[in-house]
């Protein structure tokens, strides 16, 4: 398999220099918020490397070093003598001030958490428009003690008599606290006002321009070549082929495997919503038979994973022969050695999947949660990943710009080895049909109490090798029990479990084991990550 094409920078973007912690990508995500496209390089890119991309503005952010650790991040004078806009935060401040002759020291009163910074408003391009008082969230050690010369002191706090400076002349401006986190009352205005007041940037990264300029990278990328796509039923594959539909149209045939893990009312959604809301050409394999016999006699998790990876792959390349086959002899490549028609496959690779495996200076690693198991390394096509420089709520609003069934835009996470690990034990027709009913009752009624975008997810699991004893009219019942993962999170890797209101969840009990016979038992998990996993396998 080729190797993707790393994301092209785009001149007039906003650079924000990653010092190390996990802020960088919050950063980049509230500038996107801001309608400012940004990107995230390592702080050990070149200043040369970094001005080459034209940068509108260039963010330091946080970092988890003092500046006097050994091997602390260092910052090039260059970066911010070059006449580009610049704004440090947290750890960026402090190399920020130093680089531009400025005293860091350590003060020894280190402010973690919330406090309150008192901003000089007038005439200040951070800080207009607010109160002279807020709350900001902090995290440091050393403190700026003297601002650069050049540079006014607009913000103190009781642990950093200089939490703030300014100097529109040559357009640097520094916080020591977390513009970027919720937790800062005005942080998101700060930031807006650096890019648009400070920087004179004019906002345009709008989800219709996004949608509009990926459409036509595509077309360009593609030309006259056949596409095909994978897809899921999640929001990822579902956006990029939509987008890629949009683009060059009949070219791109879909493939959905229905495996038979699906949820109620899934492949519905992708065989009938999806279809007539994009008008893709989509070819739906039924898999059913197929993966159930594969799993027969199967409980162990791992296993379960292996089996399904495996049979998704094989369905999905012959799939993918048969497309080729029928279209057979119109091939555009002309070298002789790779005349196969569909030359493209789309990946629903996202940014920070791109951050993460090297900043965006390298290439991707496919994580293998994308296509259930990966993809095998001799598959005959080049990736096409129309998404790789969205976070995944850009995802969602260029999908609802493109017209994608509100259903499928604000689904919740979904393994890709579904139903298969919610089964604690043997993956039965009969054992998948119990959850199948069950899990659609909890989604009913989770989203008729509204709390769809509260919840990460919340996976129902049945404990198939569980016999729990019930009562029900006159007789006694020997049944199972479900259990209800409601988490709320971020990105998955840590959980907590949602409050679900009691009277929702007495809803959700009520109807399962009175309209899902087998089962006699709910029960909810108070569980957090860590130490407990979100799924039960
Ligand atoms: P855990 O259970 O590890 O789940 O806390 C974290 C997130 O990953 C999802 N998950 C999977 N997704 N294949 C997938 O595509 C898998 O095998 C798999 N296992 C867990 C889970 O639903 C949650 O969102």
């Amino acid at each position: 398999m080729t190797e993707p094409v790393p994301p092209t920078s785009r001149p007039g973007g906003v650079l924000v220099v990653d010092f190390g912690a996990q802020y960088a990508q919050l950063i980049a995500r509230r500038v996107r918020e801001a309608d400012c496209y940004s990107e995230i390089v390592p702080h050990t890119m070149s200043a040369e490397d970094m001005l080459a991309r034209q940068p509108a503005a260039i963010i330091l952010s946080g970092g988890p070093s003092s500046v006097y650790a050994d091997g602390a991040p260092a910052l090039e004078e260059a970066v911010v003598t070059a006449g580009v806009p610049v704004l440090g935060i947290c750890y960026g401040f402090q190399v920020m001030a130093r680089a531009l002759g400025g005293s860091v020291e350590r003060t020894g009163r280190r402010e973690y958490g919330q406090t309150t910074a008192r901003v000089r408003v007038d005439g200040s391009t951070l800080f207009d428009g607010q109160p002279p008082e807020q709350v900001v969230w902090m995290s440091h050690g050393d403190a700026v003690l003297e601002a650069p010369e050049g540079c006014t002191v607009t913000a103190d706090t009781p642990g950093a008599p200089v939490a703030a400076f300014e100097d529109d002349e040559r357009r640097l401006y520094g916080v020591q606290w977390h513009p970027e986190v919720l937790h800062s009352a005005h942080g998101q205005q700060v930031l807006v006002n650096f890019l648009t007041r400070g920087a004179g940037i004019r906002p345009s990264w709008t989800s219709e321009n996004v949608a509009e300029e990926l459409v036509d990278q595509i077309r360009a990328q593609v030309g006259e070549d056949r596409v095909i796509c994978g897809l899921s039923g999640g929001v990822d594959s579902s956006v990029a082929a939509a987008l890629v539909n949009r683009a060059v149209g009949d070219q791109l045939t879909c493939v959905f495997v229905d495996h038979g893990l699906l949820r109620q009312g899934e492949a519905e959604q992708v065989e009938q919503d999806f279809v007539e809301a994009t008008g893709v050409d989509l070819v739906v394999v039924d898999a059913r038979e197929r993966f159930l016999s594969a799993l027969a006699g199967v409980s162990d998790p791992e296993e379960k994973r292996k089996i399904i990876g495996r049979e998704f792959i094989r369905v999905f390349e012959q799939a993918a022969r048969d497309i080729v086959h029928a279209h057979e002899g119109t091939g555009q490549d002309g070298d002789g050695q790779h005349d196969h028609p569909v030359r493209w496959l789309v990946q629903g690779t996202l940014y920070p999947d791109v951050v993460e495996s090297g900043g965006g200076t390298g290439t991707a690693n496919i994580k293998s949660h994308h296509n259930v198991g990966g993809l095998p390394e001799d598959l005959q096509f080049e990736l096409i990943e129309p998404l790789r420089t969205l976070f995944k709520d850009e995802v969602r609003q260029v999908g609802l710009e493109l017209g994608v069934p509100e259903a499928i835009v604000w689904r919740q996470p979904f393994p890709g080895p579904g139903l298969g690990i919610r089964i604690v034990g043997e993956v039965t027709a009969e054992r998948l049909d119990i959850l199948r009913r069950a899990d659609a009752i909890a989604r009913e009624e989770l989203t008729a109490a509204r709390l769809d975008r509260d919840i990460w997810q919340c996976p129902v699991v049945l404990l198939a090798d569980v016999r729990s004893v019930g009562v029900q009219g006159d007789g006694r019942t020997y049944g199972h029990p479900v259990v209800l993962r409601p988490v709320s999170s971020e990105d998955a890797m840590t959980a907590d479990w949602t409050r679900v209101p009691y009277d929702v969840l007495a809803r959700i009990s009520s109807r399962i084991t009175n309209e899902v016979e087998d089962v006699n038992r709910v029960v909810l998990d108070i569980t957090s990550k860590p130490p407990g996993t979100i799924e039960w396998e």
